[in-house]
């Protein structure tokens, strides 16, 4: 496929003048753009907006371009899905020697939750709410990637999703925007690094831009209906957080936002990516998702699509051959300002310069880095790690965690308990089951063979039950039963939205069984998402949700059952108790009528056959000690509207180990000029406390935490009475109250 030709003699020489310039600075580096594009002809900068996959990995429904050609011709500036050191030299090589300019091609990969390494998916180091841990692992994550010959990450996926039918949940921070801005800025910090030049970091790409997780019915690529102050105060704030972080580049969405597909829709891609947040970078589409304005029904043909997506700000194409084709033509008749083509070429060759690539192409090429880097032992570590602190301990009745595994015999059955592909989760880069340790593996290590059974029991996701009976059997010769059931990896994350959210195959069935046989059950949950486990929650004694937990998921989850690890986990998602209540929140409006005004009253905002509440609030999860929370405090009765308000609170550990919590702060704004939540995250800290010990924890409130979109739509803070509520979960008892004095008084202080 590839000419084994040799460097040619002027690249060498542009190679070496570039190293002895060594244009390091982002100045220099503007002016080697500048003088750059000057050069390039008009086909030149257009071949640089194009990018295709490669045809031996496709992440979408592809077209079979000669990639070979087009790379030849100069007509792709970037390929997704080509890795590895050896791959990416030769397509590099390809690009360099036969490009008039030697314009470097830019490799990109969707490294979601690590690349060989992988690590929890990212709704479970949500869980984690440890924003060091999570930058961590995106460090290890990136270091990993760029000495696979990968330049750049589509991640952080920072969509907020408030309905788990939709399988990317499993990807993203959860529902909350507060903990996904956080979150945001922990994974951009995490894959950029300080430089990007350095050969351990990668140019991150914020996604899915915008509203991809309000997708109707929690149908994967379906349509949104938010109100534009809906998505300034739920979905935006991420993106805004990652772009102030200074992610390099944004990827537009799938979804049409009030009518127009988010690829073409310049009201998100100019007016607030560019014009209001100031964002420098560039923006490529999703998957073929300018070819798909067709189908959205926005556009009547390919080139008309082409032309509005560039003309919004959509500055590269990823599989849509719409800019290669007619742009050309655009830019000639008038259509297309050259400036708006100048500006999208100059992003683009902005960030290879930011990479180093303009100075040495081959820089993250190298085999015998990638060699003595993949999952390095500090790697493993580390995930496994990530993977004990995202583990969510929602039950644990009569003590039966930690198990006490001195003397008893241990049954394991459920279909997740060695499943090492599964675990991995969807998105797993370029993880290996061989590399995985399931939880059969790890307690292998711990126990002898003749007290620990195994019986997987059946699939998750088909409908064979012959192996039940051998769980049944495995549960009546053990002391104790793990369950360890959820979703296969391929059935969360991209197009794997589900109508029903119960256990999925026989599953329920084993459960059933092994309840039959009366011994204490642990549930141990490996899902991209909350499963509706209602009926199954009085079956078992302990539920712990490990999430896909990724390569180490086995010892993980094993540390966290023997107490070798006291979990710390809260869920970055409210549990609902069924499909039906879905949307659900915390951050919930309080409605016209919000409880019955009588005991016969039934023209209030409920069921009639379900609680409102969920079955787990947002920010829940159980540890193997107990805190208390008391001595709340604000600084101030009464705050001016630009003042900030300081709150203070006690919280003791009250068991007998150490452990950790997660101090949680909502905020109430009584009466605003359109309707509040009732509560909205407002600030958190991950403490550990030793058994006893007690620690006041202190946040402070400013105007960016108050202030939100207005009746008028300008974002500030109203006067009135607001309310903080203190503790562990969406549903914290503690509450104190303050005013904020109307802006006149501030004005004339
Ligand atoms: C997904 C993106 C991903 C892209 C490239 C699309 O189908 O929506 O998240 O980055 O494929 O693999």
């Amino acid at each position: 496929m590839f000419a084994a030709s040799r460097l040619t003699t002027a690249f060498l020489a542009l190679v070496l003048a570039a190293a002895a310039s060594a244009a390091t600075s982002p100045t220099a580096q503007d002016a080697r753009v500048r003088e750059l594009l000057a050069r390039m002809s008009l086909e030149e900068k257009i071949g640089q907006l194009n990018q295709y996959s490669s045809r031996e990995l496709k992440t979408g429904p592809g077209s079979d371009e000669d990639l070979v050609a087009m790379v030849t011709r100069g007509q792709i500036g970037s390929l997704l899905n080509v890795i590895g050191a050896e791959e990416t030299r030769k397509w590099q090589k390809l690009a360099v020697e036969s490009s008039r300019h030697h314009i470097p091609l830019l490799f990109g990969l969707d490294v979601i939750h690590g690349y060989r390494t992988v690590f929890p998916i990212p709704l479970a180091t949500a869980a984690s709410w440890d924003l060091a841990l999570i930058e961590r692992a995106e460090r290890i994550a990136a270091t990993e990637t760029a000495a696979a010959g990968v330049h750049w990450t589509f991640a952080p996926m920072v969509d907020i999703s408030r309905d788990p039918r939709w399988g990317r949940m499993s990807e993203g921070p959860g529902e909350d925007p507060y903990l996904a801005a956080a979150i945001a800025r922990a994974r951009v910090h995490g894959f950029q690094g300080d430089d990007l030049a350095a050969v351990d970091t990668v140019l991150a790409c914020v996604k899915h831009f915008a509203a991809y997780g309000a997708a109707q019915a929690g149908r994967d690529y379906f349509t949104t209906d938010v109100t534009e102050r809906v998505l300034r105060d739920v979905y935006l704030p991420p993106f805004r957080a990652a772009v102030d972080a200074g992610v390099g580049t944004v990827m537009a969405a799938f979804n049409d936002l009030d009518g127009t597909p988010a690829s073409a829709n310049a009201f998100l891609l100019d007016r607030v990516l560019r014009r209001e947040w100031g964002f420098r970078g560039f923006v490529v589409s999703d998957w073929a998702s300018i070819r798909e304005m067709l189908e959205h029904g926005n556009v009547a043909n390919l080139h008309e699509a082409g032309l509005k997506a560039f003309a919004a700000g959509l500055d590269m194409d990823m599989e849509s051959n719409a800019y290669r084709d007619t742009l050309a033509a655009d830019v000639k008749s008038g259509v297309i300002a050259p400036a708006r083509l100048d500006a999208a070429v100059t992003a683009i060759l902005t960030a290879k310069a930011r990479l180093g690539l303009l100075d040495d192409p081959f820089r993250y090429s190298d085999e015998s880095r990638e060699k003595a880097t993949l999952l390095k032992p500090e790697f493993l570590a580390a995930a496994r790690e990530a993977a004990c602190r995202s583990c969510v301990l929602l039950k644990n009745e009569h003590g039966i965690l930690p198990l006490a595994t001195g003397n008893i015999t241990v049954g394991l059955v459920g279909p997740l308990a060695d499943a090492p592909y599964d675990q991995m989760g969807a998105w797993h880069g370029r993880g290996r089951k061989e590399d995985s340790i399931t939880l059969l593996r790890a307690l292998e290590q711990l126990l002898p063979p003749e007290r620990l059974k195994f019986a997987a029991g059946c699939a998750a996701n088909d409908l064979e039950t012959a192996g039940i009976v051998a769980a049944r059997r495995v549960a009546e010769e053990s002391d104790v039963v793990i369950v360890a059931v959820g979703e296969g990896a391929d059935q969360s994350g991209e197009a794997t939205s589900r109508a029903s959210l119960d256990l999925s195959g026989p599953q329920l069935e084993l459960l059933r069984e092994v309840h039959a046989a009366g011994k204490p059950i642990v549930l141990v949950l490996l899902t991209g998402r909350p499963l509706m486990i209602e009926a199954v929650e009085p079956l078992v004694d302990a539920i712990l949700v490990a999430w896909h937990p990724g390569t180490m998921g086995g010892p993980a989850i094993t540390d966290v059952l023997t107490g070798a690890y006291n979990p710390s986990g809260r869920l970055p998602v409210t549990w609902p108790r069924s499909v039906g209540q879905i949307p659900i929140f915390h951050a919930q409006k309080n409605s016209g009528r919000p409880q019955p005004k009588s005991a016969s009253d039934r023209y209030y905002s409920h069921y009639i056959d379900s609680p409102n509440t969920p079955l787990y609030p947002f920010g829940f999860g159980l540890s193997y000690t107990h805190f208390e929370y008391d001595q709340l405090r604000l600084s101030a009765p009464r705050i001016q509207p630009d003042a900030a308000l300081s709150v203070t609170v006690r919280v003791r550990n009250a068991g007998a180990r150490a452990g950790e919590d997660v101090v949680q702060l909502y905020l109430r704004d009584h009466v605003g000029s359109v309707t509040r939540p009732v509560r909205e995250l407002k600030g958190f800290r991950k403490i550990s406390l030793a058994a006893g010990e007690a620690q006041d924890v202190s946040f402070t409130l400013t105007p960016a935490e108050l202030a939100f979109w207005r009746a008028d739509m300008t974002f500030g803070v109203e006067p009135g009475t607001f309310s903080v509520f203190v503790g562990a979960n969406a549903m914290a008892p503690l509450t104190a109250s303050f005013e904020v004095e109307p802006a006149v008084r501030a004005a004339s202080r």
